[in-house]
């Protein structure tokens, strides 16, 4: 199993010699390494099963280390970074040339954010170099927004875990491009759609499901819970099957279940605490006795737009 526990030091001499940490931020639990190191990006790829062509966030704490990282920061990236870090944000930007291939999967382009947590940030400022953290789960698998849960899937293969805390996000980073003229999303995430486009105007929406590569983050099937899953009305769906048999993921209501089948994201139909709470309802569902889960889509404003893009693919 991994040791747990706040020491910096510690996890500042396991990255220095190319090892992996798992590290907390707002968004979700990340599973770090030397971002300009192969060796340590290698290590992530293989812990994590993940295939070389989803490509890696880069992890600093200051803008000007992500000045380092890229050729340009275009105005509106400027704007947004201003507006949203640390924060869970991640910019897609042209790359300099001393940024592994590895890394961005041969793009040209690539992924950065400055995240808010205190001790990733504390983690970052000791370091000469940013982190490559992608989510700390097995490839496909839900997200881990607490030390137990990585500890639960990754703790075999890794030394340490950075203990933060549960995250207070809960949901992934908001990823964000530019073509052109164009703001692009590409992945809906902890920072809102609607703020994104009051600081800087209209964006557009790439994030349809894709099984393409060139897509990345968008893959088809992910957030799996590990068995069939229906989003819809869940009561009417509920009729047609055996309840002790059944799990059920809810906005803010129970249904006749037993407790352990069931799972309420938020009795005050709060959005943001249904975040935080999703990936762990996901993680919940997990049990042998479920033979299907049920769940519904949460309103479509603030963070239940990216809500709702989780389901939608925990369902695939
Ligand atoms: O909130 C988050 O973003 C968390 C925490 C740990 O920071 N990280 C995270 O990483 O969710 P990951 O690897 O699970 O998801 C990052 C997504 C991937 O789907 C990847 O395809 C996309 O970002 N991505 C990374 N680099 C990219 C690049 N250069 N171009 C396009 N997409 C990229
Ligand atoms: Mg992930």
């Amino acid at each position: 199993m991994a040791e747990v526990g706040t020491d910096i030091n510690g996890a500042v001499e396991l990255l220095t010699n190319s090892q992996v940490v798992a590290i907390p931020t707002e968004t979700v639990y990340g599973l770090a390494g030397n971002a300009l190191d192969e060796k340590a990006i290698l290590e992530i790829y293989s812990v994590k099963n993940r295939p070389k062509f989803d490509p890696l966030i880069a992890h600093v704490d200051s803008i000007s280390k992500v000045e380092d990282l890229v050729d340009d920061l275009p105005e509106k990236a400027r704007h947004l970074a201003d507006r949203f870090w640390p924060g869970p944000l991640t910019l897609l930007l042209k790359k300099k040339n001393h940024v592994p291939d590895l890394l961005t999967s041969g793009l040209d382009r690539i992924a950065v954010r400055i995240p808010n947590h205190p001790l990733t940030i504390d983690l970052l400022s000791h370091l000469d170099f940013p982190l490559a953290a992608p989510s700390a789960n097995p490839f496909g698998y839900v997200s881990p927004t607490s030390a137990i849960h990585v500890q639960n899937q990754l703790g075999e293969k890794i030394p340490y875990i950075l203990d933060g805390g549960e995250c207070h996000v809960g949901l992934e980073s908001t990823i964000v491009g530019f073509e052109d003229d164009q703001t692009v999303v590409y992945r809906l995430g902890g920072a809102r759609i609607e703020e994104i486009e009051n600081a800087i105007g209209e964006v557009k929406l790439n994030v349809n499901m894709s099984s393409n590569p060139a897509a990345p983050g968008m893959l088809k099937s992910h957030y799996s819970p590990g068995r069939k899953m229906i989003v819809g009305d869940i009561l009417e769906n509920l009729s047609k099957l055996n309840p002790e048999t059944t799990g059920i993921i809810s906005f803010n209501r129970s249904f006749d279940v037993p407790k352990r089948n069931m799972a309420i994201l938020s009795e005050s139909k709060d959005l943001d605490e249904a975040a935080r709470n999703i990936f762990s309802a996901l993680r919940k569902m997990d049990q042998p006795h479920l033979k299907v889960i049920l769940a519904e889509y949460l309103p479509k404003e603030g963070l239940g737009k990216a809500i709702n893009d989780r389901l939608r693919r925990a369902a695939v």
